[in-house]
């Protein structure tokens, strides 16, 4: 078991172990009679008995969504809030949103506005959410213009993961974490802890099976270690600058051009493989703006020959024009353009603002001469 604690505006502690029995160390923080888990179907059909015998004196109340991002939307939030207040939640009660990033963004974006916020508690269960978006508390929901554009900074209060839940991934999923976690490979202060081996083994760790129960020794470990360590990249980073008005853009490093990819594909790509696609735009662009293009050669070679390994593969290809028009209705816009985040030639993560028409034509000189590495 590892615990790590978050020092944001709200402190919170993240436990990472192995089955639910350290979440006993969380009972203490449940006010008030009720608690709703958040779940989807695919979650509450695979582990529906997950929660049985952990809260002995509150009313338990479940809310099952359909599983994907369709869900995350103002409808379901909508729905949800009612079911909160026929069942009259106060502002002391909780929310458990059980699931994987979008179970947890409706649910926060929920436990942030119901009564103007009520406790939230995520205990993720997919890869992504677990290194990625079940910590810093960005809640949102999707409206038919662009992702995530309605939404709230909401911190936690406490963080459950159990890796044993992540057993049950279809590597579609697990492919997605790995493009979350790829990504720290360009941005963390401690690269090393994210080399390519190490992202290997993790994937086949997850899925040398698909029973329910506790990972073998080492096998956990290796899970846990990582899970740890792209949370702690990005607790430094949240810690910093909570609120995204500077250094936390670099988190968002693959992301600008993978949501637009993301949103083009509608969503058949998952947010992970959209990323993973994303970094490789950024490699390529980072390359562009450089004065040392053998280096980035190198480094766009390795990734791609990682990407290959991981069995991560894009078929889908849009324009210029269909990227940047998807990338304009990003809510990661300013004036002067977006704020897209390169390697420098120190290969250190930097955030430069460009204009739309100019990613434009860097996107397009990648389309047509490639830039194979
Ligand atoms: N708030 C943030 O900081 C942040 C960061 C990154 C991504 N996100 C958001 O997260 C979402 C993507 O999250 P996701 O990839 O977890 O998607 P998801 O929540 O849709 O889960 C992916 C699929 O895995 C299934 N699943 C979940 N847990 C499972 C388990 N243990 N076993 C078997 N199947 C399981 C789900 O039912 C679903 O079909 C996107 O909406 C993205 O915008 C948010």
């Amino acid at each position: 078991m590892i615990k790590q604690t978050v020092n944001a505006s709200k402190k919170y502690d993240v436990i990472i172990s192995d089955g639910k029995k350290d979440f006993k160390a969380f009972l203490p923080l449940f006010g008030g009679k009720n608690i709703l888990i958040l779940t989807d179907d695919n979650v509450f059909n695979l582990y529906k008995d997950y929660f049985d015998g952990v809260f002995t004196d509150k009313n338990v109340y479940y809310y099952v969504i359909p599983h994907g991002e369709e869900s995350k939307n103002l409808t379901e939030y909508a729905k949800i809030a009612e079911f909160l207040a026929k069942n009259n939640f106060t502002r002391s009660d909780s929310l458990i949103a059980f699931g994987g990033g979008v179970t947890g963004d409706l649910g926060g974006f929920l436990a942030a506005t119901y009564l103007r916020g009520i406790n939230f508690f995520t205990v993720p269960t997919t890869l992504l959410s677990a290194v990625d978006s079940s910590v810093g508390g960005k809640t949102a929901v999707n409206i038919s213009v662009g992702k995530n554009l309605c939404g709230a900074f909401y911190q936690p209060t406490a963080v459950y993961i159990d890796i044993s839940l992540l057993k049950t991934l279809p590597e579609r999923e697990v492919k997605s974490g790995l493009g979350e976690i790829l990504k720290y490979k360009f941005i963390a202060k401690s690269p090393a802890n994210f080399s390519y081996e190490r992202i290997f083994a993790v994937k086949t760790v997850i899925l040398s099976g698909t029973e329910h129960g506790s990972f073998a020794g080492n096998e956990g470990e290796l899970l846990t270690r990582i899970i740890s360590d792209a949370i702690s990249e990005k607790t430094a980073v949240v810690e910093a600058d909570e609120r995204e008005s500077g250094v936390r853009k670099i988190l968002n490093f693959g992301h600008t051009v993978g949501h637009a990819i993301e949103r083009l594909s509608d969503f058949k790509l998952s947010h992970g493989e959209a990323v993973a696609k994303g970094i490789l735009y950024s490699l390529r662009i980072s390359k562009i703006l450089s004065e040392n293009k053998k280096k980035f050669d190198n480094e766009i070679s390795l990734y791609k020959k990682a990407l290959k390994e991981l069995k991560i593969y894009f078929s889908d290809d849009f324009t210029p024009k269909e990227i940047i028009a998807a990338v304009k209705s990003d809510k990661k816009m300013n004036d002067g353009g977006v704020d897209f985040v390169i390697i420098n030639d120190d290969f250190k993560p930097e955030i430069k603002t460009i204009p739309l028409t100019e990613l434009e034509n860097y996107i397009g000189l990648i389309k047509e001469t490639r830039y194979e590495g």
